[in-house]
């Protein structure tokens, strides 16, 4: 059965932009350029640090974090990686082909992030195994960051609110010129992904903390490509 992963590296090898190819929409762009900040702030990222992003797509983190890192490793699908080497100029940047958690790592990282790639796993129990499997390769002392996580009932909030219906309105007249000639994540219908909810962030916090990390939920500024409805996981390795 096709994945996520799958229709990833199916987009990379299409025309369409590195925005629609991290899995924004066009009209994102300029929002897209604010997320590597934030990233780093979460992270604590310096530049005694190494740094591993999984899933980390064409590269519009991994490039500007790289510059920011003494080492930077992403892992992705092969045609994915591809655009990378076009894409990086600076940084010293080793890229790794293949599915997490599928694939073995030659190393271990100060800090490590997921962006906007959890809600790609089939299921819950495969997303534990992930951040299980990520955790293997952090650290001590090292941080977590899983970021961009979809909560529908933080959408849901959001959505019941003025600012939220207003935002709305604007949103769907925008993607009326996004859409004009076909949507591209069409190709994401029937691929199986996994939601979360308030229940399934506290749980995951829940866990990691029995688990001696400590672990907080970050918000998103709202100037973020989806930051009315996604909110971020950071744990701190002991
Ligand atoms: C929405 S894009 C985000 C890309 C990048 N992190 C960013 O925020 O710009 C999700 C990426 O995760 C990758 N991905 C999904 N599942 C993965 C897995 N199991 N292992 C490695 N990469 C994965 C996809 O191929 C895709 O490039």
């Amino acid at each position: 059965m096709k994945s996520a992963f799958d229709v990833y590296g199916m987009l990379a090898r299409s025309d369409y932009s590195p925005t629609i190819q991290a899995g924004r929409r066009n009209i994102q762009a300029d929002a897209e350029n604010l997320v590597a900040d934030d990233v780093a702030a979460k992270l604590g990222l310096r530049p005694e640090h190494s740094l591993l992003e999984i899933g980390c797509g064409p590269g519009a983190l991994l490039c500007p974090l790289a510059e920011r890192a003494a080492q930077a490793t992403g892992v992705d699908h092969p045609d994915v990686l591809a655009h990378i080497r076009a894409h990086c100029k600076k940084g010293e940047v080793t890229l790794i082909a293949g599915r997490f958690p599928e694939l073995t790592l030659p190393d271990t990282y100060d800090r490590i992030v997921a962006y906007s790639v959890l809600h790609y796993m089939t299921d819950y129990a495969a997303v534990e195994q992930f951040i299980d499997a990520a955790l293997q390769y952090l650290n001590p002392r090292g941080r977590l960051l899983l970021g961009d996580l979809p909560n529908s009932d933080k959408a849901a909030r959001f959505r019941a609110g003025e600012e939220g219906k207003a935002f709305e309105r604007a949103w769907q007249e925008r993607m009326k010129g996004e859409v004009a000639h076909g949507d591209p994540f069409e190709v994401f219908s029937g691929i199986a992904t996994c939601s979360f909810s308030d229940e399934r962030i506290m749980r995951l916090v829940s866990r990691y903390r029995d688990a001696g990390y400590d672990t907080y939920v970050l918000p998103q500024p709202v100037e973020l490509p989806y930051g009315h409805t996604r909110e971020d996981i950071v744990l701190y390795a002991p």
